[in-house]
């Protein structure tokens, strides 16, 4: 499936985060469609260490390379040494910028500022010397609990995360300024879907974890009133085609990527107990946290305007083409793994 018409053909083509869910996407929606492009992937890939809140310090994982046949350069964003090496290595063309602390329950301050953003001056000094177009990763998350529809430039963000994704969005907006000649995206991705997702262990979308609930007997457990909790949730797909639009931009900026319709966690756990054939009901339990986001839905109208996105993906569809893939995860990973 090709999005626009760019010939990524013999083009160098980095991609920040190639071992996550994101990252490795894009690493194959390139080999696949662009057999002639250059990809390097550059990841910390995942240690054992955790943060203070149990996860995994990063959720890079091998197994989402599995058939990838690019460079592999294995490094850390908060390393200048292994940022220089890339410096010197490579002179690229198309930089996707995906590698970053994604949980968004990380509260050291100081470890996501450092990881996120002082790294991604390095990115962006990267893309001006090179001459590369920068796409790059913000986040719903810069939004905090601003009604819906989440606008580009009415922000509030409420964690560490999303300061750390609206701090990036002000530099580019500096670069830009800066420098005219520059192609800089900076993509705010809603809740995003699909293949690949698995290794983000407790941070992966609702949608694999109720299918793996389902998959195993149990009766998806949601928050109380669940059916009223509404999100953005977009496809994996559309996240690619927006980030390969984003590569021809009618104009460098800050775009959301969501599909605008935003569905219930309800309507999750009711699509794949369809999908699989099951009638367990659902389980509730009151929702623990106070503050939470009751509505998002991304305000897309300049994403069409600027970048030509299009949402294809309902939830219906998306969820009806990832549901081989959340079954063979079920089978070797969690029966097998
Ligand atoms: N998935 C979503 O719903 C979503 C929503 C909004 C924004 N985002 C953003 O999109 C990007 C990709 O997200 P994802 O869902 O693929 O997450 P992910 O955690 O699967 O991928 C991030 C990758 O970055 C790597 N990484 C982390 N710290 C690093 C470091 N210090 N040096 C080098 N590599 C490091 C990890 O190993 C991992 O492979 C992230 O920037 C994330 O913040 C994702």
């Amino acid at each position: 499936m090709k999005y626009n018409t760019i010939d990524f053909n013999h083009k160098t083509i980095l991609i920040t985060g190639g071992a996550g869910f994101i990252g490795s996407n894009l690493a194959f929606y390139f080999q696949e469609n662009f057999p002639e492009a250059v990809i390097v992937i550059f990841d910390r890939f995942r240690s054992e260490e955790t943060f203070s809140n149990g996860n995994l310090k990063s959720f890079g994982h091998y197994k989402n390379l599995i058939g990838f046949h690019g460079d592999i350069v294995c490094g850390d964003l908060n390393s200048p040494h292994d940022l220089q090496q890339l410096k010197e290595k490579y002179r690229f063309d198309y930089i996707f910028h995906e590698a970053a602390i994604s949980d968004t329950r990380v509260y050291d301050q100081k470890i996501v500022m450092q990881t996120n953003v002082n790294s991604f001056y390095t990115i962006l000094e990267m893309a001006l010397e090179t001459e590369a177009v920068l796409v790059y990763a913000s986040s719903a998350a810069t939004y905090g609990s601003q009604p819906s529809p989440q606008t580009v430039g009415r922000e509030g963000p409420e964690n560490p995360y999303g300061f750390s994704k609206y701090a990036m969005d002000q530099i580019a907006y500096r670069y830009m300024k800066e420098h005219p000649n520059m192609t800089i995206v900076g993509l705010r991705y809603f809740n995003v879907y699909g293949a690949r997702e698995f290794f983000k262990d407790k941070t992966a979308s609702t949608v694999i974890q109720f299918g793996h609930q389902i998959l195993s007997g149990k009766t998806p457990r949601l928050f109380e009133g669940s059916d009223k909790i509404v999100r953005d949730f977009v496809y994996i797909k559309d996240v690619i085609q927006a980030n390969i639009k984003a590569c021809a931009p009618k104009k460098s900026g800050v775009y959301n990527v969501g599909t605008s319709k935003p569905r219930s966690f309800q309507d999750i756990a009711d699509i794949l107990q369809k999908e699989l054939g099951t009638h367990y009901g659902t389980d509730y339990f009151p929702n623990p946290f106070t503050g939470y986001q009751m509505h998002t839905q991304a305000d897309i109208r300049t994403s069409e305007e600027f970048l030509g996105y299009v949402p294809e993906w309902e939830l219906e569809a998306g969820i009806h083409d990832y549901l081989g893939e959340i079954k063979r995860m079920y089978e070797e990973e969690v029966l097998h793994g």
